[in-house]
């Protein structure tokens, strides 16, 4: 992936740059109402849009969604299956909003693992996008924080083997370089992650990147995370005092 065009406006301390949500819950949330798990992730996928208009009215720079985990690949056929055409429509309908909105596409994962059309439309509305300058989202599709570390590592032994790269210039920096958010420069280093639902884990999401992102877990699961509540954690994180092993201002 090219390196993406970033702002170079002055930064608000108090609005994270880099927002990544665990959008959990589908599942239980239609359950409690007597619903299949499908539906779930209907609701779920139409909180999108929602949530992505106020990233860009709070003046979020980068909003990474964690869609889809490696693991995710142990749930049923059928589960799968809807999973995949809800992205497909999803990408297909957001596409002129992303478009009206100045809104970048990235998919982060083992993007060839997925269905051949959903491949297709992937790279289709990345295109259209490409020229954008404003929010960056990110669908985390087929991702895992283990995966992406372990092809960086393979990365990294096969430059080094390779006479491209030196044993000493491994720095994190270096590292930072290989892993699959390198094209976003300064913004991978996550601000605030959010997980919806209730539970309280990572999930194998952004292990690396959000060494020192603030934390929140929100109990509404995925489908009942409004623009309300969005706004309230960033408000939450504004009155944070981020440390970064340093001492109390
Ligand atoms: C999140 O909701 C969406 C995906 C993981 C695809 P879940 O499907 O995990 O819903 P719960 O957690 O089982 O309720
Ligand atoms: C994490 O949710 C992955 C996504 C939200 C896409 P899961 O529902 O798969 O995670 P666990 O199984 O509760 O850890
Ligand atoms: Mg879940």
């Amino acid at each position: 992936m090219s390196s993406l065009q970033l702002n170079t406006e002055p930064i608000n301390p108090t609005i994270p740059r880099h927002v990544a949500i665990i959008m959990d819950g589908n599942g239980r949330w239609a359950n409690r109402r007597g619903h299949a798990r499908f539906f779930g992730h209907v609701r779920g996928t139409e909180r999108v849009r929602e949530i992505v208009e106020e990233a860009i009215q709070l003046g979020v720079d980068a909003l990474t969604l964690y869609a889809f985990s490696t693991e995710n690949w142990k749930r049923p056929e059928d589960e799968l299956s809807i999973l995949w055409k809800l992205l497909l429509k999803h990408l297909k309908r957001e596409r002129e909003h992303m478009q009206k909105n100045n809104v970048r596409l990235r998919v982060m994962g083992e993007v060839d693992r997925l269905p051949a059309e959903v491949q297709r439309q992937v790279a289709v509305t990345m295109d259209m996008l490409s020229a954008n300058t404003g929010l960056v989202v990110t669908f985390a599709v087929s991702y895992g924080s283990r995966r992406e570390i372990t092809a960086s590592a393979k990365k990294i032994a096969q430059a080094v083997a390779s006479g491209g790269l030196r044993v000493d210039e491994i720095d994190e920096n270096a590292v930072a370089k290989y892993l699959w958010t390198a094209d976003m420069q300064d913004l991978a280093d996550v601000d605030l992650l959010i997980r919806t639902s209730g539970e309280m884990r990572i999930s194998n999401f952004l292990l690396w990147q959000s060494a020192y992102a603030e934390l929140e877990f929100v109990d509404e699961c995925w489908p009942d995370f409004t623009r309300e509540r969005f706004r309230d954690v960033i408000v939450k994180y504004g009155k944070r005092e981020r440390r970064y092993g340093g001492i109390q201002k």
